[in-house]
């Protein structure tokens, strides 16, 4: 039996309010897709067909859109373990033991976006088979992360939450190569001072019986699309990796330049597209200007607008308001101009946040 994977979708989401309000984190699109689709993209790449997913309180979305798409349901089974609380990372490992069974499994946290895949990490692990092995990126502020101590041999020497004065700039990311051995660790284990069960602790555990554990650099595209911010920047990234193809109509008004994506049923008219970007099927922009790093999802409607390096969920509309920038409008939300009149009205639901030209 080859590795099984843990996709962890449950949480809480705060940071993304108010988007997670009404939509699972990592529901949340970035260059028109899912952020999960990304993860499960990412694992069936490295030939992993056994997926179990933890889901919260969101359980029935995300079984709504990960069983409605048919490439990965084609390819992947997938068993979803229900988590009641989100009581840590080491808790879904718990949870889900009778899933995991005696398999090697990849632990993937359901909002991370690794740009470049994880096939040379999944054939280190293969090969070597340590009891964990862990993706670790260089970062310039450690002191926010998980940390690790890594031996010039990849052999991790220590774990550290979030030091004050770290002894490497190498964060743990949100990926982690496990064998069976993980699940003692997670059963040896306290709830730390936030109520979690950690996975960093298991993992020193492990490290701290004598167990192997090593950890490697990885070179690519990495993001933990925690805030607003990081999804806008994935936005790019993503899109910037995307080849043009347009599928929709674009009138002979219209401009094209860069990579412009426009789905099928999309329609264009009077506008000048900057790529990269993608206008989401059903979608209909008149008289704008959109892009660059723009991803507008299906069936959102921008008229005599301009926007740049923004998403715009599905069903948003822009009516009327030039400069939208760096900006991402929720789900059939609406943006309109006054009209020439000298007043803001806004109407915004909890956790939202709106600048405007004062
Ligand atoms: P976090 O980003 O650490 O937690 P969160 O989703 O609650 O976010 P926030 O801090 O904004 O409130 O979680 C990382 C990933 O793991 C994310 O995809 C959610 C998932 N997760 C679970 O499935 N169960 C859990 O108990 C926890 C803590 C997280």
């Amino acid at each position: 039996m080859d590795m099984k994977a843990l996709v962890l979708s449950g949480g809480k989401g705060t940071r993304l309010r108010p988007f997670t309000h009404s939509l699972a984190k990592q529901l949340v699109p970035v260059a028109n897709k899912p952020v999960l689709v990304h993860c499960l993209e990412t694992i069936r790449d490295i030939g992993v067909r056994e997926v179990g997913i933890i889901v919260g309180d969101n359980a029935d979305e995300i079984e709504k859109v990960i069983g409605g798409n048919s490439a990965i349901a084609a390819d992947m089974h997938i068993t979803y373990i229900k988590q009641d609380q989100p009581l840590g990372l080491a808790h879904c490992v718990l949870i889900a033991e009778e899933f995991l069974a005696d398999d090697d499994f990849v632990m993937y946290l359901g909002d991370n976006v690794l740009g470049d895949g994880i096939g040379e990490a999944a054939r280190r692990f293969r090969q070597t088979r340590p009891d964990a092995h862990l993706l670790a990126a260089k970062v310039s502020d450690p002191r926010q992360y998980g940390v690790v101590e890594v031996d010039h041999d990849g052999i991790v020497r220590a774990l550290v939450e979030k030091p004050e004065k770290p002894r490497s700039d190498l964060a743990v990311m949100g990926v982690y190569f496990f064998t069976p051995a993980i699940h003692r660790a997670v059963r040896s284990i306290r709830p730390s001072g936030r109520g979690e069960l950690e996975i960093t602790d298991a993992i020193q555990h492990l490290v701290s019986s004598g167990a192997k554990v090593t950890a490697e650099a990885y070179p690519g595209y990495w993001k933990d699309t925690g805030s607003i911010d990081d999804l806008i920047e994935c936005n790019r990234v993503l899109l910037d990796r995307c080849a043009g193809d347009v599928r929709g109509q674009v009138d002979e008004r219209s401009e094209l330049r860069g990579p412009v994506i426009v789905e099928e049923g999309a329609t264009v008219s009077g506008s000048d597209l900057v790529g990269p970007l993608v206008i989401g099927a059903g979608s209909v922009v008149t008289d704008s200007r959109v892009g660059p790093y723009t991803a507008v999802e299906r069936d959102c409607v921008i008229t005599g607008s301009a926007v740049e390096n923004s998403i715009l969920l599905e069903g948003a509309r822009v009516l009327g308001v030039a400069g939208v920038r760096d900006s991402v409008v929720g789900r059939w939300a609406h943006v309109r101009s006054a009209g020439g009149q000298e007043r803001n009205r806004v109407l915004i639901g909890d956790h939202a946040s709106v600048e405007v030209a004062a």
